[in-house]
């Protein structure tokens, strides 16, 4: 993504939800460079939670990621990928969406790992717009690990989770992360409505 490449317009968009894919958003030496920082860090990962605040629950059967919560963007690696970001935010507030921050963590599925059927937007929270997720683990066709987004229940998206490509969609559609059987690295983000400086909500 660039200044030049604008995002397709969100009027455009079917009215059951958005859904853009971008390949080599990121450089594979940047995915790669993300992936050796979480490496280094893997005991500061923690297993992702389910739901809100305090109803916050820790449920494998649901989804078994390890997540990393960047809350300094300066390490190199991380300088680039917040440019993106950025650029990526400015496109969404000109398809006048009312975003005034974004989140990010790393997420890591160990062969195995899944995420079942969900929305990330909160029900008693909706400030999650747009979801975004970027894959950083070079992908094979028998690692599967697809991001299945069900815009329309009846004829669900797959999307493979090819190193550097970007997934951006609605935060209120139902998707899930299907088995992975290699290891999958990717950078989630959600580009919020709130000011709240409070992560992880
Ligand atoms: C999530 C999620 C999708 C993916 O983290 O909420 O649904 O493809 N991720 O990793
Ligand atoms: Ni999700």
């Amino acid at each position: 993504m660039n200044v030049l490449t604008p995002l397709p317009e969100l009027s455009a968009a079917p009215e059951d939800g958005y859904i853009y894919i971008e390949d080599d958003f990121l450089e594979a030496s940047t995915c790669e460079a993300l992936i050796q920082f979480g490496n280094h860090r893997k005991e500061n990962f923690r297993p992702a939670k389910v739901g809100k605040g305090g109803l916050k629950k820790l449920k494998k059967s649901i989804r078994n990621d390890k997540i990393f919560w960047i809350d300094d963007w300066s390490p190199s690696p991380f300088i680039d990928v917040q440019k993106k970001l950025t650029l990526l935010q400015q496109a969404l507030r000109r398809e006048m969406l009312p975003i005034k921050r974004f989140e990010s963590h790393l997420t890591f599925y160990k062969p195995g790992g899944f995420y079942v059927r969900h929305k990330d937007r909160h029900q008693l929270s909706p400030h999650r717009l747009m979801t975004a997720v970027i894959y950083l683990t070079p992908w094979k066709p028998e690692n599967s690990g697809e991001l299945i987004v069900y815009r329309n229940p009846e004829d669900p998206i797959a999307i493979q989770p090819i190193q550097g490509r970007l997934a951006l969609f609605e935060s209120h559609l139902e998707h899930e992360v299907v088995k992975t059987h290699g290891t999958r690295w990717s950078l989630t983000t959600w580009f919020r409505d709130d000011l709240s400086f409070v992560l992880g909500t």
